[in-house]
């Protein structure tokens, strides 16, 4: 093959989508870390392939030899071009961009490969569970493929019971693909950086025969006098004792799986304490079916949208919150573990925040976890990120694959109280709303099918009824318990007095959530309150933000974009961004800035006074 047509052939083949293959599964594993895990995490073999010349052949079909088979050079004459044991390692869970140079703006293919040993007792059942790797990953085991997954931030996994040689060591090998494409979720266009490779833990996870595959514990929002929720076996239980205990509220019930080997869980809850950010109470909860048990501590709240107010177990509650990205302080790198996330939620909590919007896609597991433990309300979020091919229905198969991961991932836990699923998408003008709003309309009854007992939201952009009046109709309103919207009144929407005189108006009676807000700084640039880029100008902004905002009588909520500076390959001015959003209110270094300030020293005034809404005071 002449390498011009091989390039010409591989460019199409990279601008083109891929075929859309099987998916691997919705995860069969929830909350894998409730049993005993072996982690497969720490230094892997990788090569790095841009033309993915492990997979495809010169004529770009799949190989038969390609390099998930791990082959070894036999003899003198034997050509095996690549030996994942002499290649350079990498570790996991971690972005590849971060952890060398050359890899920083690297978007293409790169294969892992690491051994394992695992005995399995007979009838015992084996997985392998992945928390996360993005964007696109394909994985083998022993040469044999277990499938594909679509999506940079939601687990799948892959039983491996019938391919596992139990008396040798076993060979995993996962190629994981990072480029943007025209047919994904996000598409090419994010202002994030796009962190490439298995970002998250690998587990292996050993069940019984029949395990607990899913269950939701949570109080009934029709009646949270009860706890309603159910547990799914998998491996035809049907009249397996099924028990739920709480053992601090003395709380326990049996009941027996029916023939799909479902059961339907009901308990008293009247005994239960009541979660909630100023008092983040967790239960242990065991589910016990046959010879398995999972571990899990879970909260128990109701939440809810009343007219233009959100309620917290019957309370209306204003939400004083700051948006943020997946993003290490001072590395600046994909987050990989608890103590990196816990320092940007102390940090929100010196805020005097009591609510996060984890922007613009599913954290780490992990992070709802420390959210309910901390005491932080979670806005979890779709990357369905402004322009999406809204007419592909390869496309929203594939959003709707990652709503019902994240969603299948994170039901029970407290602190999540809101699904977005979009952000900043365009308004379509076409007359009924247009793909677009059939789109995210399938999305939102997805969502509500699947947990009836959150808010869907979505962020949404509003326009200009005359000069002096903001508008929010996007249709899509309609379909949202709350509204979320955002606004850069004093950034890129100048000037900023306007915001002395602009008044918000909603088409709907619903709250409203203003999901971002704010504008740049470069920390430690002074000077005049009138010049962009400097801390005085921002300050100056937060502040007359600040006094619009409290202005807004259907306002339920805010969360200014955004916590901490984090890369972006859309933001090149040297000095003043060198490849990072400067939003923040603390640098990518977590040094403060002046507006840090003016938004703490609002929540205080917020918090002091416990009714709704700022503008009711
Ligand atoms: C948009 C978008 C953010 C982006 C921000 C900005 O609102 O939702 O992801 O970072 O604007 O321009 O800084």
């Amino acid at each position: 093959m002449r390498p011009r047509l091989f390039a010409l052939l591989f460019a199409a083949a990279a601008a083109a989508p891929l075929p859309a293959q099987e998916r691997a599964p919705a995860p069969l594993i929830v909350n894998p870390r409730g049993r005993d895990v072996v982690s497969l995490d720490g230094r892997w073999h990788t090569i790095v392939d841009p033309y993915e010349t492990g997979y495809y052949d010169y004529r770009l079909r799949p190989s038969a030899n390609g390099w998930f088979r791990n082959q070894k050079s036999k003899s003198a004459t034997d050509l095996v071009e690549y030996d994942f044991a002499a290649s350079p390692e990498l570790a996991v869970p971690a972005d590849w961009n971060t952890q060398r140079p050359d890899l920083m703006l690297y978007e293409g293919a790169v294969w892992y490969q690491r051994t394992f040993v695992h005995p399995l007792a007979p009838g015992r059942r084996l997985f392998v569970w992945f928390g996360g790797a993005n964007y696109q990953t394909r994985v083998w085991l022993n040469g044999v493929e277990l499938g594909m997954h679509e999506g940079g931030f939601t687990p799948f996994d892959f039983e491996i019971t019938s391919r596992l040689r139990r008396d040798a060591p076993n060979d995993l090998v996962v190629e994981v693909d990072a480029r943007r494409r025209l047919d994904a979720v996000p598409m090419v266009n994010a202002d994030w950086w796009n962190y490439g490779g298995i970002t998250r833990s690998v587990l292996l996870v050993e069940t019984p025969a029949a395990f607990v595959r899913d269950y939701v514990v949570q109080l009934d929002s029709r009646d949270p006098r009860h706890i309603a929720g159910y547990v799914q076996l998998d491996g035809g239980s049907a009249g397996v004792p099924v028990q739920l205990r709480i053992p601090e509220a003395k709380l326990s019930m049996t009941v027996r799986a029916d023939a799909n080997g479902r059961a339907a869980l009901t308990l008293d809850a009247s005994k239960l304490a009541r979660w909630s950010p100023g008092s983040p109470k967790l239960y242990d909860v065991q589910v016990i079916a046959g010879g398995d048990t999972i571990r899990d501590r879970i909260g128990f709240r109701t939440i809810e949208a009343r007219g233009h107010q959100i309620f917290l177990n019957g309370k209306p509650i204003f939400l004083r919150g700051i948006a943020m990205h997946e993003e290490s302080l001072g590395s600046s790198h994909r987050i990989r573990d608890d103590g990196e996330q816990r320092a940007l939620f102390s940090l929100a909590k010196e805020l005097g925040a009591n609510f996060v919007r984890l922007a613009h896609y599913p954290y780490r597991e992990e992070t709802p976890r420390l959210a309910d433990e901390v005491g932080l309300i979670v806005w979890e979020e779709l990357p369905v990120y402004w322009t999406i091919q809204f007419d592909n229905p390869a496309t929203l198969a594939n959003a709707k694959n990652q709503l019902e991961e994240m969603i299948t991932r994170d039901r029970n836990r407290a602190s999540i109280a809101f699904w977005s699923v979009a952000n900043e998408t365009p308004r379509d003008t076409a007359p009924g709303g247009g793909p677009r709003l059939a789109f995210l309309r399938a999305l939102i009854d997805r969502a509500h099918a699947l947990d009836h007992t959150r808010l869907v939201t979505a962020a949404l952009e509003h326009r200009y009824a005359d000069p002096n009046t903001i508008l929010i109709d996007d249709p899509l309103g309609a379909y949202l318990d709350v509204l979320g919207n955002n606004e850069y009144l004093g950034w890129y929407d100048q000037p900023l007095a306007k915001t002395e005189r602009i008044t918000w108006k909603s088409a709907y009676d619903k709250p409203l959530v203003m999901s971002e807000l704010g504008g740049a700084a470069k920390a430690g640039l002074h000077g005049s309150a009138d010049s962009l880029w400097t801390e005085e100008y921002q300050e100056r902004l937060y502040r007359a933000q600040v006094a619009m905002l409290a202005r807004i009588p259907f306002l339920a909520g805010v969360s200014p974009w955004v916590l901490k500076d984090f890369r972006s390959p859309r933001r090149p001015l040297p000095v003043l961004q060198d490849y990072f959003n400067r939003k923040g209110l603390v640098s990518d270094s977590g040094q403060k800035k002046k507006a840090f300030y003016v938004l703490q020293q609002w929540y205080r005034t917020l918090a002091a006074d416990s009714s709704a809404s700022p503008a009711t005071r």
